[in-house]
């Protein structure tokens, strides 16, 4: 019903799992309490002003749904920060299985290259139940986009929770411009093919109902489009360093494009200065000790983030380097994620585990090799990026990582960075860092070994290279890209 629709000219959406609120019920009244998140999408969307975009999320907790349940799914301004804000209330199995059951357990995991045993993945009868679910999810997002999208409004579909959603919305209103945007790796065909055929078939047509589907990097889309080859048959022009692919599939043509996500300097440089970070750098340099050099790190605790390897990788070069004892303190930021799945916590104990394990072996009295925090604290992080020396990013694999971009950003001494290279900043800071194989803990400790006895000219030479590349591409401007590609001329 045409009429009925929200009528503003222009109109853009946002479909996220993760919303930019969430609620938690505080106080001795138990009163639910909005919080806010940042990031790309929420300073991307604020940009384009009040009344222009309509961002619609997932209730991801008990919390969330009451909140969302109270306000009939529409959240107040006051919450959102004036942000129009559309929190969908899914069932609790319902969402349990397509966020953790589908899409944090296999489709993370396809992407990412973290299936590691041969009992691994098992696709039975429960899981094609989870796929029912993840399927209802996804439609539960189309139904709502449908219903607030304005006539001709462009649709902008985050990630691999949402991966049905465009061919979904597509068939329902074939009048809004539709794009969906990866910020995971993409799997290469041998890897994706593990996915029963008809859900890898459904995920790619689901993705492929996108005007455009946008990678954080060359590598990701290329991948994507050499799937919807191998297995859809689909023609496809590969994408170049900036995108301009496409697949075309019965006679539907999606265009494939790059943008990769940059740091917000201007965000992080006056957060970064204020007086709370102030006083937790005080903490940390009491704790380091003094004239230690530091080799940061700040993670969620995530298994393809390769937190324990990086362990091992500093460990090592104690070994090899013992003229390192007393005189470097690796800072490790690992916050809790995805608890929910027994395999994350089971890792997170195993980060705690080594990390102990390092220190009593090398530690003294007057020196702690490693310091690990793994209670979430924003200004804790930025005040160890200022003090840090070493960067230390080594993914099995990542999308981007945009750690390895900030902490260049806020580094009061030049870091340098040891990069994973299959991390997707690789890809465009590989130059400038010193690129390893996430696997080889004796080729990063070396790597940290020469991040740390980098001379002070090419230090600073290399820190400026990183920083002008780490922000090319603030949020704002990623988001726009995306936007005026999706508009017509
Ligand atoms: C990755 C995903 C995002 C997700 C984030 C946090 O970066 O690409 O979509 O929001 O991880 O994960 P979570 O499961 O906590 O939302």
């Amino acid at each position: 019903m045409t009429a009925e629709r929200p009528q503003p000219a222009g109109q853009v959406l946002v479909a996220s799992n993760r919303g930019p609120v969430s609620y938690t019920r505080a106080g001795a009244d138990g009163a639910l309490t909005a919080r806010r998140g940042g990031g790309g999408l929420v300073s991307g969307l604020s940009a384009l002003g009040p009344d222009a975009g309509t961002w619609v999320c997932a209730a991801l907790s008990d919390d969330d749904r009451a909140a969302a349940a109270a306000h009939g799914g529409r959240l107040p301004a006051a919450d959102t920060g004036g942000q129009s804000v559309r929190m969908l209330d899914i069932s609790p199995e319902t969402f349990d299985a397509a966020y953790n059951g589908v899409a944090n357990s296999v489709l993370w995991f396809v992407h990412h290259l973290l299936y590691q045993t041969p009992l691994e993945p098992v696709f039975d009868e429960r899981f094609e139940a989870r796929w029912a679910r993840y399927r209802a999810y996804n439609r539960a997002f189309a139904d709502a986009l449908a219903e607030e999208a304005a006539e001709g409004a462009v649709v902008l579909v985050q990630d691999y929770h949402l991966s049905l959603v465009p061919g979904l919305l597509a068939k329902r209103r074939p009048d809004l411009r539709i794009g969906h945007f990866s910020h995971t790796p993409w799997a290469p065909p041998d890897l994706f093919r593990v996915l029963p055929d008809e859900m890898a078939r459904e995920l790619l047509l689901g993705i492929l109902g996108a005007d455009r589907a946008a990678f954080l990097t060359a590598r990701w889309a290329r991948a994507f489009t050499e799937c919807c080859a191998a297995l859809l048959g689909a023609e496809v022009t590969a994408p170049g360093p900036a995108g301009d692919g496409s697949v075309t599939h019965q006679g539907r043509t999606t265009r494939i494009g790059v943008h990769g996500l940059g740091a917000d300097a201007e965000f992080l440089r006056e957060r970064a200065s204020r007086a709370d970070v102030a006083e937790r750098a005080a903490e940390l340099r009491e704790r380091v000790g003094p004239g230690r050099a530091t080799i940061v790190r700040v993670d969620r605790t995530e298994l393809s983030k390769n937190i324990v390897r990086g362990l091992l990788a500093f460990r090592r070069l104690l070994v090899d380097r013992p003229e390192w004892h007393g005189r470097v303190t690796h800072l490790a930021f690992a916050y809790p994620s995805r608890q929910d799945l027994a395999i994350y916590r089971e890792y997170t104990a195993e980060v705690s585990r080594v990390a102990e394990a390092i220190n009593t072996e090398f530690g003294r009295a007057d020196w702690t090799p490693v310091v690990l925090h793994v209670k979430d604290d924003f200004a804790r992080s930025l005040a160890a990026y200022r003090m840090a020396d070493v960067a230390l990013v080594n993914p099995i694999r990542d999308g981007m990582n945009l750690v390895a971009k900030e902490i260049p950003v806020v580094s009061e001494r030049g870091a340098a960075l040891v990069l994973s290279r299959e991390a997707g900043a690789a890809e465009e800071l590989g130059a400038d860092a010193l690129l390893v194989n996430p696997y080889d803990i004796a080729g990063t400790a070396e790597a940290l070994h020469q991040a740390l006895t980098l001379d002070g000219p090419s230090r600073t030479a290399r820190a400026e290279r990183l920083t002008a590349r780490a922000t090319a591409l603030p949020p704002t401007a990623w988001f726009l890209a995306q936007l005026r590609a999706l508009r017509p001329a």
